[in-house]
């Protein structure tokens, strides 16, 4: 419970966006920028250890997820904007393929990087969703053709906790032949699910508690994608520039100890001090560390309640408070609080 009581006296509630684990976390984080803090691509002999750890690295990642290095294979990177250019547009880049099936709930790291591939000639189409923000799967039936680079769609949506049918996409995406990238930024970590579903997903270390700037790609060894970086030889050239080795050890290191949730009293408590109620929440099947709910008026809310760290429906870009795309998108203003656990 100590990453939600901060020793300021204030409750983070906004673990969606990030958090530190725990104490005991940051204090590995340290250890390991003193063991690994080397470059592990280094010829000195007494470094060789840091190239082992490297390797050794990817099948403790894969080994977590129950996937086969045989399989499947690791790309690091900085996080999971980084990991959805380099799947998407790689993939765009490699094939003559142009058709990109998606949905508007995405993350923007998802659609400004489809949006932009769209003025290259791909042809961006997006699966319809409720009121609710449940994204109806089984409407990709009739959108893919022989023209259909990916079908690029969320597991748990960031804004609203909806939890996606992605057993349904990947079932039509095989039946097609069509590679099935998916977003699970929110679900590593977190959720329980059959990642070999997916042709290829991403993860964030920062939002399961692990150190900021890290992150990786998993992909099917059967994708080919397109470099789009240019530099040394790092990650098979996908993703060349020096390892973060202190930052991959403390992610998998942390994915391992695994993810503390908060028991149901810590939850009730939470919602009876900010007054929602459970089934007030926007989406209804939606994951148990992520609620969203319409407030009256957001400023007045975050006022009253100054002991708790909480997401809003809005984010300040170039100076401009600007309500969330995926709110807008199912009808609701700005008044939007996010608590996420
Ligand atoms: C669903 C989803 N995808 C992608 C991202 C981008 O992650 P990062 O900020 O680690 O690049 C986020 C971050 O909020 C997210 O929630």
């Amino acid at each position: 419970m100590e990453k939600y009581f901060l020793t300021s006296g204030e409750i983070y509630l906004d673990s969606a966006a990030t958090s530190v684990k725990s104490v005991e976390m940051a204090r590995k984080y340290a250890e390991n920028l003193v063991k690994y803090g080397f470059n592990p691509m280094s010829s000195h002999i007494s470094l060789g250890f840091m190239k082992e750890s490297l390797d050794k690295s990817r099948e403790r990642l894969l080994d977590y997820f129950n996937l086969s290095p045989l399989d499947f294979s690791v790309i690091y990177c900085s996080g999971a904007t980084e990991a959805l250019n380099v799947i998407i547009k790689g993939l765009f880049f490699s094939s003559g393929k142009r058709r990109i099936v998606t949905s508007e709930l995405e993350h923007k790291a998802v659609l400004e990087t489809v949006q932009y591939l769209e003025t290259l000639g791909a042809e961006v189409v997006y699966v319809p969703h409720n009121d609710e923000g449940v994204i109806q799967t089984s409407a990709i039936d009739k959108m893919l053709n022989d023209d259909t680079l990916c079908v690029v769609l969320m597991h748990v949506n960031n804004e609203t906790g909806e939890i996606n049918d992605v057993e349904e996409v990947s079932a039509l995406c095989s039946k097609y032949k069509v590679p099935f990238i998916c977003d699970t930024t929110q679900s590593v970590g977190k959720e329980v699910i059959n990642f070999s579903k997916f042709d290829a997903f991403v993860g964030s270390a920062h939002k399961f508690g692990a150190p900021f700037g890290t992150g990786f790609i998993i992909k099917r060894r059967t994708i080919h994608i397109e470099k789009i970086f240019h530099g040394g030889s790092q990650e098979a050239s996908y993703r060349p520039g020096t390892h973060n080795l202190p930052g991959i050890m403390t992610m998998i290191e942390c994915l391992e100890d695994g993810y503390k949730t908060p028991d149901t009293s810590f939850k009730n408590f939470i919602f009876s001090e900010l007054g929602f109620k459970l089934e007030d929440r926007i989406g209804k099947n939606t994951s148990p560390l992520i609620y969203a709910f319409r407030v009256d008026d957001v400023d007045a809310f975050i006022q009253a309640h100054p002991r708790f760290i909480i997401g809003r429906g809005s984010a300040c870009n170039s100076g401009l408070i600007q309500p969330s795309h995926v709110y807008s998108k199912l009808g609701y203003d700005r008044n939007v609080i996010r608590i996420s656990f």
